[in-house]
This record gives structure tokens, sequence and C-alpha cells, in this order.
């Protein structure tokens, strides 16, 4: 797999070590006090939107797939991510629910995967990849694919401006872009509502602190 260094970059800080300390650091910590958008208002975000066919891409840690609420106790359920520590934790975590597993650059045409989907999860993954929403735009057309008619895509991001952010999150915020952990300084709301608008009748951004919600719907595909 061919990956250039600021794609390489933001995954590269899941290694054990970074996923061992994520959910107390970014899940607990961050999301309320840095970010103003608690890890709750996530999970209610999830547990609306999850179908029992789900795609979760960005799985990080697997919290969010391990502490939501299926329509079923028996979902088909597929991982993927780019760092493979990411998707050992996240495969070890959720087993109950034998999830199939792919590694992939969400940036790159998916071309492994066969299946089709009712929901597609991105949560805190744009913010993770370089260039702009414009760009980032890919993700969704290359996603759009595996989704099936009726199908949402839901997720959150980060975004640095349109949204309220305190001096303390600008700060962590610019040291992780310097570091290319984040990339987001160009990721506005009114960039994000542009970029889904211009793709999709029917979507919806819902903004908590820096973080924006949103959903958008194949069905309505413009
Ligand atoms: C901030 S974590 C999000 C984890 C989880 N979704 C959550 O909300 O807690 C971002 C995840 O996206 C993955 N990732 C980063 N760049 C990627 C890329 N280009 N393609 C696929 N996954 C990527 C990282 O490895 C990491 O697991």
């Amino acid at each position: 797999m061919e990956l250039s260094q600021d794609v390489k970059a933001g995954q590269s800080v899941y290694t054990s070590m970074g996923l061992a300390i994520y959910d107390v650091l970014v899940l607990s910590i961050s999301n309320s006090y840095i970010w103003k958008c608690p890890t709750r208002k996530i999970l209610e975000h999830f547990n609306k939107n999850i179908s029992n066919k789900h795609l979760d891409v960005g799985v990080g840690t697997g919290y969010f797939l391990d502490k939501c609420n299926f329509p079923t106790n028996k979902p088909t359920l597929a991982i993927m991510d780019l760092n493979t520590n990411s998707l050992n934790k996240t495969q070890k975590r959720i087993k109950r629910y034998n999830p199939k597993k792919y590694r992939a650059n969400i940036l790159d045409k998916l071309t492994q995967i066969d299946e089709n989907y009712d929901s597609i999860s991105i949560n805190y993954l744009l913010h993770c990849l370089p260039g702009n929403l414009i760009s980032k735009i890919k993700v969704f057309e290359n996603l759009l694919p595996l989704l099936n008619q009726d199908g949402v895509i839901f997720g959150s991001t980060i975004l640095s401006d349109g949204v309220k952010k305190s001096t303390t999150a600008s700060k962590l915020m610019s040291i992780y872009n310097k570091k290319k952990i984040f990339c987001n300084m160009e990721d506005t709301l009114e960039n994000l509502d542009a970029i889904l608008a211009s793709r999709f009748k029917n979507y919806s951004i819902e903004v908590v602190g820096c973080v924006a919600l949103f959903k958008v719907q194949k069905q309505e595909l413009c």
C-alpha cells in the first residue's frame, strides 16, 4: 500500500501505548473539558443511527462499537482502519460480534470490500486526514458504493472555525496540527455544510462545542 507521509502521520499516534490511554485522555477528558462535546453525545449519535449491518471506519479503541446499542444482539459488523493496532484492539474488544476486519486507507478506492452496509460510521476520522474538507469528500465518495439504498453515513469531527473554541482548545488543536495528528486548520463549519450540501439533499449537522455531529442519507444523493 503506497501512503503519503501526511496520511501515515494521521494514524501514527495510535500505537499500543497511544490506544491504552485513548479512552481516558480523549473520550473522558478532552471530549468533556477541551472540545466540550461529552462522549455521551457521540454515543447517542451512534445509538440513533447504527443498524444491524454496520461498517465502522477509523475504529480507534472500538469504544463506541462496544458501548452502543445495536437494534439486535446479532449485528453483522465490519471494521476498517489503516492502523493494525487500532484494528486488533477493536477486534478483540468486540469479539462477541465476530467483526470482519479490513486494513485500508479511506482515501483510496475500497476494492477489497465486497459487501454493502445499512450504516457506516466515520467518527473522529475526518480531522485526522490530510487536506481540506473539499479533498476529504473523497471519504464519502469511497464509502457510498458500500452503502445500501436508504443507508446512512454518520460520525463526528472536530472543527477549527465556526464553532465555540476555548483558548485551551485552540492551543491543543494547534499543537496537534503541528504534530500532524490532526489536520483540521481549514475545517470550518461553513465548509462542512457546503461539501455535504453539494453531494446530499438530506443531511444534518449538529454542533456541540468544537465538534460537528453529522449524518447523510444515500437516498437523497443529489
Ligand atoms: C481519532 S481515532 C477515532 C477512533 C474512534 N472512531 C473514536 O471516535 O473513538 C482515528 C482513527 O482513524 C484511523 N485512521 C487515520 N487515518 C486513516 C486513514 N487514512 N484511513 C483509515 N483509517 C485512518 C486511525 O488509525 C484511528 O484508529
